[in-house]
């Protein structure tokens, strides 16, 4: 093992110890959370919060700049069981073992890291759905929408071939507050859900 990659492990450790504080502290009361996985400006988990008050919801983004206009809009609008956080999502999910359940998860326009080569980069990979089903309350559901094409297919067939997942064509979908990426494309996106299992 190089030092560069030691380095790197050391760091995300202490990364997930210290996202582990932060669940404590501000989910300690929560037995099933709602994510949103790059959610940027905060907006559509603020809106889907504010129509659900009882519902704890964690958007998570690693642009600390977005994560703080979420937060302001979480505050301006008295959402008092919504947190944003600057995280990775996989380092987020690896801190929440022992935490709540995610009781459903959004992934709204992803950046599609459009050349085969970048496409370790998506957030939505096999080992991510793995980890993502451990860590669901039955019955939990992934909301993904993207207006990229080719990510919308490749992502369909992650889920598709997936052994903890369930394509679930006919579910509504919850929750209709444009993202700040969903209002740009104009309408041009496809979605999909998936339920886990055990
Ligand atoms: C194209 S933007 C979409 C933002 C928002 N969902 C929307 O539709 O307006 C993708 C977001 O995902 C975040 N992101 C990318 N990779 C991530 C990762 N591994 N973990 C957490 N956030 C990530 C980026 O910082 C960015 O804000």
């Amino acid at each position: 093992m190089g030092d560069d990659y030691a380095a790197y492990l050391e760091e995300r450790s202490a990364r997930v110890v210290r996202l582990r504080s932060w669940i404590a502290a501000e989910l300690g009361g929560a037995d099933a959370v709602t994510l949103e996985f790059g959610c940027g400006h905060g907006h559509f988990l603020a809106g889907y919060a504010a129509e659900r008050p009882e519902e704890w919801c964690v958007g998570l983004d690693l642009r600390t700049r977005r994560i703080r206009l979420a937060e302001a809009k979480a505050r301006k609008r008295g959402l008092d069981r919504t947190r944003f956080v600057k995280a990775e999502a996989m380092e987020f999910l690896d801190a929440l073992e022992g935490g709540p359940r995610v009781g459903r998860a959004f992934m709204l326009f992803p950046d599609p890291w459009p050349k085969k080569r970048h496409r370790k980069h998506r957030m939505l990979q096999a080992a991510f759905l793995a980890r993502l089903a451990d860590l669901a309350a039955p019955g939990a559901c992934l909301h993904f929408r993207t207006d990229h094409a080719e990510n919308f297919a490749w992502a369909l067939e992650q889920v598709a071939e997936h052994p903890r997942w369930t394509l679930r064509p006919d579910a509504p979908w919850p929750h209709e507050t444009g993202t700040y990426f969903q209002e740009v494309t104009g309408g041009r996106y496809q979605s999909f859900t998936a339920q886990a299992s055990k």
